[in-house]
């Protein structure tokens, strides 16, 4: 009879244990996947501030977004989210995301910022790429300057033909050893310049007093 009511006792207990340790491993669970989808929003918020200029925009990048649907000049598949900075209410610039599909180790997403008046403020590349270390990776400011190379142009101070690497008649430098990527990317943000010239007013909504300030200079900070 003591035995009986001893072992009801201490499942009892044991019971009222595991529940409690159930719930507090839950809360835990709930509380740091809100500490973690905070902490991806602050990284993120921090890598398009380093596109855009905090200068040139006054708003949260965050909470002005607008959806693209998939897109052959953006090199996109599905639909993704762009970034829309605006200064005093009007539309001063967009970070879009696009892909370069004919990378050396294949495709090769990354983030391109480009003001109002068409002018690229920055473009970092989104890891993981796949290029190889010491030739195709000097794409990441981490390795090398030459992302760099893309802030200020444009579709009116650069022809058609001059948005290629110079081996191939153009502006850009390709890497020692490696065209394959470099060629990928210039042609990638090549076509996100036309994807925006031809979308912008769509882009920006119905607002069309675009707000133009001069181009930033390089940040030199890695995304
Ligand atoms: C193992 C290996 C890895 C390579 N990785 C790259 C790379 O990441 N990016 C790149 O542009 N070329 C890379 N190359 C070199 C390319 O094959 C190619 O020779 C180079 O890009 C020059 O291209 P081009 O003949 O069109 O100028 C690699 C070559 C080898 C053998």
């Amino acid at each position: 009879m003591i035995l009986g009511q001893s072992i009801r006792k201490n499942s009892i207990i044991m019971g009222l244990f595991a529940i409690i340790t159930t719930g507090l491993i839950v809360l835990t669970q709930v509380g740091t996947a809100d500490q973690i989808e905070f902490a991806k929003r602050q990284a993120l918020e921090k890598a398009l501030q380093e596109i855009v200029p905090t200068s040139l925009f006054d708003n949260r990048l965050l909470e002005d977004t607008v959806e693209i649907a998939a897109n052959k000049q953006l090199g996109s598949k599905k639909i993704r989210t762009a970034y829309i900075a605006t200064k005093d209410n009007a539309p001063a610039a967009i970070i879009l995301q696009a892909t370069a599909p004919e990378g050396y180790g294949g495709s090769i997403h990354f983030l391109v910022g480009i003001q109002a008046d068409g002018a690229v403020t920055g473009v970092r590349v989104v890891p993981p790429h796949f290029e190889t270390p010491g030739l195709g990776d000097k794409i990441d400011l981490a390795k090398s300057n030459w992302i760099l190379s893309f802030n200020g142009k444009s579709l009116t101070n650069l022809e058609p033909e001059q948005w290629k690497v110079k081996k191939d008649g153009g502006q850009f430098d390709a890497f020692t050893g490696a065209t394959i990527t470099p060629r990928a990317l210039v042609d990638g943000v090549h076509k996100s310049l036309l994807y925006f010239d031809e979308h912008k007013l769509s882009l920006f909504g119905t607002q069309t007093t675009f707000s133009v300030t001069a181009t930033p200079p390089d940040t030199g900070t890695s995304l």
